[in-house]
């Protein structure tokens, strides 16, 4: 019974697909049906949760930068040292493994070395107390965020089997 639901499933679905206009028709090219995206950085297929998860890492990232800095300008570099941990290697990291595990190894490199940068900063601030090297240990930093943002992009794939219509059928 299910299984002959779930062909029957299939058998719409397919006569759906079928029924879309071949692509690329509407404005008279052929190929490359889905209009080429211009932005021509890699893309990482992550499920919604996942790019989710990224994004709100980044967030964060910003989010620390802007207390590091409104810190340097009052030379409070307890508060540098403090958040900059937040964001370092040993902070839990909440991208679950099987997300990890989609990340290209150079992407995984990048992110490592901001951690990193992020361990550096907090040490140094308290070692060190000088605003100004830890400016430069920043401005270091960020040519990383730059160099991952201008490699990668997140696109949000949805997970294989959701597309079964659940409400109709039972
Ligand atoms: C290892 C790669 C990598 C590193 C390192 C990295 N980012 Fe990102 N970041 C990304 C990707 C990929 C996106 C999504 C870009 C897209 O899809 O257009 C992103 C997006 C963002 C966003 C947008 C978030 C949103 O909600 O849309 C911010 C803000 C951000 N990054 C800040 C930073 C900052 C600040 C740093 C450095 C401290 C940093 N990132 C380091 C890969 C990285």
């Amino acid at each position: 019974m299910n299984t002959k639901f779930l062909s029957g499933l299939t058998a719409v679905a397919l006569a759906a697909l079928l029924a879309l206009p071949a692509p690329g028709r509407a404005d008279g090219s052929k190929k490359d049906a889905p209009a080429a995206d211009p932005d021509r950085r890699l893309a990482l297929k992550l499920l919604p949760h996942e790019r989710d998860l990224v994004l709100q890492e980044m967030r964060n990232f910003l989010t620390v930068l802007q207390t590091i800095m409104d810190a340097l300008l009052r030379n409070d570099m307890a508060t540098v040292a403090k958040a900059a941990r937040t964001m370092g290697s040993g902070a839990a990291n909440e991208i679950p493994p099987e997300t990890v595990a989609k990340l290209p190894d150079n992407f995984k490199q990048m992110a490592g070395t901001v951690h990193m940068a992020f361990d550096t900063i907090a040490l140094d601030a308290e070692a060190l107390g000088d605003t100004n090297h830890t400016l430069g240990q920043l401005n270091g930093m960020l040519q990383t965020c730059n160099a991952c943002h201008s490699t990668y992009q997140v696109h949000m794939v949805q997970p294989r089997r959701a597309a079964a219509p659940k409400k109709d059928g039972r």
